[in-house]
């Protein structure tokens, strides 16, 4: 890699990012700009969108700004016909946008579990399939799909949001062992928790807004520094990356003893990890 590359790995790279108006998507976006990455902003919000793009720091406003609504799986293709279009190709998809729920699994309408796993699970497989073709004939691209813990292990009130995540595991764990052998790269991010307004975005088990930000979100991991870590997962061409604080400890609980943490995170999980947290690091 020459030393341009080195400061500027994305230079000239096509990135399509959805969930680019806020959040860890919001701060990706600045970081790729400065890396060189022509960058192609996705999500609902169009005064968001172009937002993001004024204030890109290093070619503010040269972003493609593509509107959509995930949930609305029937027009998908066309826009990812649209992305495509705008440089010709493609180098980076990252599926990045996300909507959480907070209720529990027996007072969730079904419509609102089907509206979770349209965002959150439809809406990144309906574009990874368009985009599949094109990427298998150029002989590369490389898809991030942004999951999370609650893609590894469930806890209380998060059972749409989960089954949601673990099922992105389920379909790019085996999109990649079919594709590996045509140039196409898949990687999982699992982010704990990260300094976002997710939480005020969630919306309850009979469609509400929760409306604000949980309490341990407001000292989590901060955006920019999770950015840096997804970005360097990526260059590394990892799988699988995780990105957070504390909480991602209990990855590795997951792992050694599920039984444990399933104990563990039954009841109040957040709460405990807050504890947690302030006996390590104060509050
Ligand atoms: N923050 C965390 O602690 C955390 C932890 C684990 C995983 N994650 C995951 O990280 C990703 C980003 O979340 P975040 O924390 O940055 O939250 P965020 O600030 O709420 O951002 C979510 C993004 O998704 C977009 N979005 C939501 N619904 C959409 C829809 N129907 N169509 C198109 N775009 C939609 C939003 O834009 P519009 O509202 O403009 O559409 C927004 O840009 C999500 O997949 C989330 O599940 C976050």
């Amino acid at each position: 890699m020459s030393d341009h590359n080195h400061t500027l790995p994305f230079l000239n790279k096509v990135v399509w990012i959805t969930g680019a108006s806020s959040g860890i998507g919001e701060g990706l976006s600045y970081q790729l700009d400065q890396l060189g990455a022509h960058l192609i902003l996705s999500a609902r919000d169009v005064d968001g969108l172009n937002l993001v793009n004024k204030q890109l720091p290093k070619n503010p406003g040269s972003a493609k700004v593509l509107p959509l609504d995930l949930e609305d799986l029937a027009q998908l293709p066309q826009k990812t016909d649209i992305a495509w279009a705008f440089f010709g190709h493609i180098d980076y998809f990252i599926s990045n946008a996300g909507l959480a729920i907070r209720d529990f699994a027996l007072t969730t309408e079904l419509r609102i579990d089907q509206k979770i796993m349209n965002i959150n699970y439809f809406g990144s497989t309906v574009i990874t399939k368009r985009l599949l073709p094109h990427f298998i004939e150029q002989g590369h691209g490389h898809i991030v799909v942004m999951s999370s813990l609650s893609g590894k292990y469930g806890v209380p009130r998060l059972a749409a949001y989960a089954a949601s995540k673990h099922a992105l595991h389920g379909f790019f764990e085996c999109l990649r062992s079919e594709t590996v052998e045509q140039g196409i790269l898949i990687t999982i991010i699992v982010p704990g928790m990260i300094k976002t307004a997710i939480t005020a975005h969630a919306i309850t088990g009979t469609g509400g807004n929760v409306g604000r930000i949980d309490k341990t979100f407001e000292t989590a991991y901060p955006v920019d520094k999770a950015a840096k870590k997804i970005i360097k997962a990526i260059l590394k061409e990892k799988e699988e990356a995780s990105v957070g604080g504390l909480e991602l400890f209990t990855l590795w609980l997951n792992r050694v003893s599920p039984w444990l943490l399933r104990r563990f995170i039954r009841n109040h999980p957040i709460k405990k990890l807050r504890q947690l947290k302030a006996r390590f690091f104060g509050k």
